[in-house]
């Protein structure tokens, strides 16, 4: 019985809300994440309200305030002032904390970047920089983001300034040199576009064979997750990929994960692409056994890297720039919903929506009324607003859906108004 009010509690209409990391805990995974843009933090109180919600985030991450251009400007100059703005938050909410990241040819102040350096001295440089950020965070971040984006996307080297120096040499030594500044935290490889399963992603797989073949530590493979609408790979194709990196002994996550909109606005139909493509990631994750956790690369529309950076693209997280929860939040707690409950994984098709089940959980009276009051006889419920649920297994509120909006079935649990 207590078994059963607590599954339904977890699936009650209006518990869905705000419980993304308290689902994929019970769904198995470690964690469900979120960046911090760090300028936000204090200016903006509805991003703060919702990071601080530990049923939602229960992992942050800095997008910006770690990385070497913000730790060390100078050399031998080293300031936290960005970096703690997310560690400190992590302490202050009890948060899991992600680092990122060491060792990256990108945000790489131009004294490193355009230095003069031999194999010597650039050793010094990397051992420097993290007995500084690593002692300073050290015994408070569970991951490492030690070397980020090594692989052209076409599989061929990056040509970074480590690169020229050190051949693939700089690989393992950076893992052998942050193990020695941090021996407890786990020690991640980070890339994006390895979900492809292409030439990149066997260049990954080169990766860690090249640190393990030389005896340095590697604990996991960070999958970014910087997805189009429309072209991310399907759960299965997905779980694939990620299984090459587990067999090989280590951790995987999706660590910056947003899948844009090629174009704006996005249709409805768009939204609930979008939405199926968040729940094949997510899915992906669920079906392999290390993999540890999902991170958003920001949770709002507000704040994302990808309009600036993708022209034309955007909208491509799961809370819109009103921090209105889109299609793609549901269809992600759905996919743990599922999961946590033992129920049937949650179909990805938009064409051919899988039929409500009546077998998974029966809601009690008192969990779904003691968060969603419903007449009991004859119900005149208001019209739902856009985003908002208007169906699905137990549903008890509205069905339909303000105008222009219709109620669209997302999955055995989840109808919603596009
Ligand atoms: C991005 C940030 O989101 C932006 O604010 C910044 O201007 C550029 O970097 N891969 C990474 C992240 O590992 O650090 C990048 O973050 C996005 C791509």
């Amino acid at each position: 019985m207590h078994t059963k009010a607590l599954l339904a509690a977890l699936l009650a209409p209006a518990a869905v809300s705000a419980q993304l990391h308290e689902l994929a805990v019970r769904a198995g995974l470690q964690y469900f994440g979120t960046a911090l843009r760090e300028g936000a933090l204090n200016s903006d109180a509805q991003f703060a309200a919702i990071l601080r919600d530990t049923r939602e985030f229960g992992q942050i991450v800095p997008e910006n305030g770690q990385k070497w251009e913000s730790t060390q400007p100078s050399r031998g100059q080293f300031t936290y002032s960005q970096g703690d703005i997310t560690a400190n938050e992590a302490k202050r909410n009890s948060q899991f904390l992600r680092c990122h990241t060491l060792v990256w040819h990108s945000q790489l102040p131009s004294w490193v970047a355009s230095g003069s350096w031999t194999r010597a001295t650039l050793t010094s440089v990397i051992d420097t920089h993290m007995a500084n950020v690593m002692g300073h965070y050290k015994g408070v971040c569970g991951h490492w983001d030690v070397v980020n984006e090594a692989i052209n996307d076409d599989g061929t080297w990056r040509d970074s300034v480590f690169y020229r120096v050190f051949g693939t040499d700089y690989l393992p030594l950076s893992f052998e040199l942050a193990k020695k500044h941090d021996p407890e935290t786990k020690l991640y490889y980070n890339d994006y576009n390895l979900e492809y399963n292409q030439a990149k992603t066997d260049r990954a797989v080169e990766i860690v064979r090249i640190i393990q073949a030389a005896g340095a530590p590697i604990d996991g493979v960070g999958f970014q997750g910087h997805l189009i609408v429309g072209s991310t790979p399907s759960r299965a194709n997905l779980a694939t990929t990620l299984r090459r990196f587990t067999a090989l002994g280590v951790d995987v996550a999706y660590t910056e994960l947003d899948i844009r909109h090629s174009s704006l606005p996005a249709s409805s139909q768009a939204q609930v692409t979008q939405g199926n493509d968040f729940a094949n990631v997510v899915g992906s994750c669920l079906d392999v056994p290390r993999c540890v956790g999902v991170t958003v690369w920001s949770f709002t529309d507000k704040y994302s890297w990808v309009p600036s950076t993708f022209n034309g693209a955007g909208d491509a997280l799961i809370y819109d720039s009103q921090f209105r929860k889109k299609a793609a939040w549901t269809s992600i707690s759905s996919v743990l919903a599922a999961k946590a409950t033992g129920a049937p994984p949650v179909s990805s098709s938009t064409s051919t929506p899988a039929q409500p089940t009546t077998t998974l959980v029966t809601r009690t009276t008192s969990a779904s009324s003691t968060t969603q009051p419903t007449p009991t006889s004859a119900p005149t419920q208001p019209a739902q607003v856009r985003w908002g649920q208007c169906g699905g297994n137990g549903w008890t509120g509205p069905t339909t859906c303000q105008s222009p909006y219709t109620c669209q079935v997302l999955n055995p649990w989840y109808s919603q108004c596009l």
